[in-house]
Formats: structure tokens, sequence, C-alpha cells
């Protein structure tokens, strides 16, 4: 290229997301999202949007209505939550905000985690500090607490294990060093028995995300939140695009946040799903640690041949080349019909 490219980006590794086929039917177990469809409520709510808002119009910059009701149920007020266009925005804004790119501010992750966090790192030149997870637990290490580093992102529940760590960690990795900001990424939490919000509450350096991807079923409409003291959040505000949330994701995530008890139900199903299908695939001889997201990682041989083998099946699940997961498939939890289908194809093909 004859224009010279940010070095940065030049060098860059990209994120690589799950398969996303187009037209063919597949069961899609690959990617985390959600089997079932969005509250009725929603979709209610979209056509009436369609029908009566003026989308000639731009939409509310601020997306006041979502974060107000957002702020409502998590008894904080409206400007302690960010709404973006995705957690992923979310995240991208955090190393905008809190990293300079010098050698001063480090990122600290887990590992294995959400490998985005370590593409965006490398986006800004921040350098990364991982500390490995220890097999077959997981328990959290404890040289992480000290890391020293600007920023610490948690994903709590972790993929693609699907580990929780408890609310006795969150508080000791805040209180440590208060001019670390922590960022625990609870994009699976309404899977799991505990959330941070609590410890968000009473440390200043703790921001929560959470996303309409997986629980709330709209991963087509991108939506993430972001729970903070409100001088993260002003923060937040200033670097992101002006009209980052879409009018009618805006209309889509503020019905879904108010039809809890369906979403509440559906992940009730979800989580006897995982334990349907944990236990299945034990039976037959999958190594498979208790997830507490909408996924299991199930280790055996040969596991990318399974997935390829899984594939030409028409069945998608997430295989990653990295050492440390190459001898597993992350699944979604699907429907209990899906997972059957699963368990047929893989006492056919193993
Ligand atoms: C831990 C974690 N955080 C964030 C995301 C992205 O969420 P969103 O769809 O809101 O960008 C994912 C998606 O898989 C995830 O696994």
């Amino acid at each position: 290229m004859t224009i010279r490219v940010n070095p940065l980006i030049e060098a860059l590794a990209p994120y690589i997301p799950g398969e996303q086929p187009q037209g063919e039917r597949f069961i899609k177990l690959n990617t985390n999202e959600n089997p079932y469809p969005p509250a009725p409520e929603v979709t209610e709510a979209l056509t009436d949007a369609i029908q009566n808002c003026s989308l000639q119009k731009y939409p509310d910059p601020m997306a006041l209505s979502l974060r107000t009701a957002v702020a409502e149920s998590c008894g904080l007020q409206a400007d302690q939550v960010f709404a973006g266009n995705g957690s992923d925005e979310v995240l991208r804004l955090v190393f905008q905000v809190f990293l300079d790119g010098t050698d001063q501010e480090k990122v600290g992750i887990l590992e294995p985690t959400y490998s985005l966090y370590s593409t965006l790192a490398e986006m800004v030149g921040a350098p990364v500090l991982s500390f490995p997870t220890a097999w077959p637990e997981h328990s959290f290490p404890e040289e992480a607490i000290k890391a020293p580093v600007k920023v610490f992102f948690l994903a709590n529940p972790n993929p693609p294990l699907g580990v929780q760590y408890d609310e006795e960690l969150l508080e000791r990795l805040a209180s440590y060093d208060r001019r670390r900001l922590i960022v625990v990424d609870e994009a699976y939490v309404a899977f799991a028995p505990l959330n941070a919000l609590a410890v968000m509450k009473r440390h200043k350096n703790v921001m929560i995300t959470r996303t309409f991807s997986k629980s709330f079923s709209l991963a087509g409409m991108r939506v993430g939140l972001a729970l903070a003291s409100r001088d993260i959040i002003a923060q937040l505000n200033k670097a992101k695009d002006s009209y980052n949330l879409n009018a009618l994701s805006q209309v889509a995530a503020e019905s879904a946040w108010r039809a809890d008890a369906y979403y509440a139900g559906r992940s009730r199903v979800i989580v006897e799903n995982r334990q349907f299908l944990a236990d299945q695939l034990r039976l037959r001889g999958f190594v498979v640690p208790e997830s507490r997201g909408n996924f299991v990682f199930a280790r055996r041989t040969n596991a990318e041949e399974l997935y390829q083998a899984l594939k030409r099946e028409k069945i998608l699940v997430r295989w990653f080349s990295a050492p440390s997961l190459r001898d597993g498939v992350r699944i979604t939890i699907g429907t209990r019909e899906e997972l059957n289908e699963l368990l047929t194809a893989i006492d056919r093909l193993v």
C-alpha cells in the first residue's frame, strides 16, 4: 500500500469472529447466541416503531429512555449507565479512553479469555500481561490480584470455559490498587448465580459490561451496556459516536429489558440444557468443566477433526487453535432438539 498505514493496524492480527453462514441451514452452536426468539413484546415494539417512529430523523444520541430503564432496575442513576453498539463497542471505548499506548499502561487478562481484549490492546499499542488459569479448576491466578496494569479485563463467567469467580475475589481485585480499572465483562451473567453489581457500587474503579446479544436474544441488534461511576461514564460519552445506538436497537433493547420474566424463563431452560449437555458429553468420554455461561467447553482428542466433521453435517461448534484450547470445542447451548441432534451426530462420528 502506498499510503502509510498506522503501524499498529498494519501489524494487527484481526479478531476473527465465529462463522456466520448466510443462507444455508446450520444448527448454529458456535457464537453463543440464544436459540430462542426475543420476547413477543420486543417484536411488537419494533413493529410499532417501524410504523410510528420517524426513521428519517436521528435517534436519541444519549439513549436516555433505555439507560433510565436499566438504571432503575439496577439501583443506579441514568448517568451511571452507558449504552453502546454491542458490548464490543463499550470495550473498544475503554481502550480509547483509558490507555495511552505507553509501556506504563498495561492491560491485564486471564488466559484463556475472550480474545478480543488482546486484539483491542494491540490496536492501541498497549502491552498485555496475561495470567494463565490452571487446569482443571481454572481458579483465579493469585498473582493476577497484584497485576501491575492500568486496566484488568475479567470476563465473569469467563469464556470459553465458563468459570465464574466469586465476589470475594472481585473485592480483592478491586481494592488492591484503586488506580487500576477493573472491567467485569458480564456478557453471560444471566446464566450464572452471581453478579458484580454490589462490588461495582462499592468501588469507583469497577466497571461492569453487559450485552443484549446472549440472554436477551438480540445479537442482531447490537446493544451493550456499561455500568460504572458517573465520572467513568462521562468519559465514555465523550469518546462515543454521536449516534452510536440506532433508533430500532434502542426500542428493542428497552422492551427486552422490561420483559425480564420471559427472559428469566428462557435462561432457566438454557441452564437446564447446559447440565443435560455436559452430562451427556461426559458419558461419552469428553472432559467438560462446570460452565456458568450458555456454552460448555468439551475436551477430547482430535477436537479439530470433530469440529470439521460436525460442520460437514451442518452443525457448527467453535474450535480455537490456541495451544491451551486446541484439544476441545466450545458448544453453545441450543434447544433440547438441537442438542439431541448434536449428540446423535457425535455418536455417529466418534
Ligand atoms: C465475554 C464476551 N464479551 C463480549 C462479547 C460481545 O458481545 P456483543 O455482542 O455485545 O458485542 C462476547 C461475545 O461473544 C463475549 O463472549
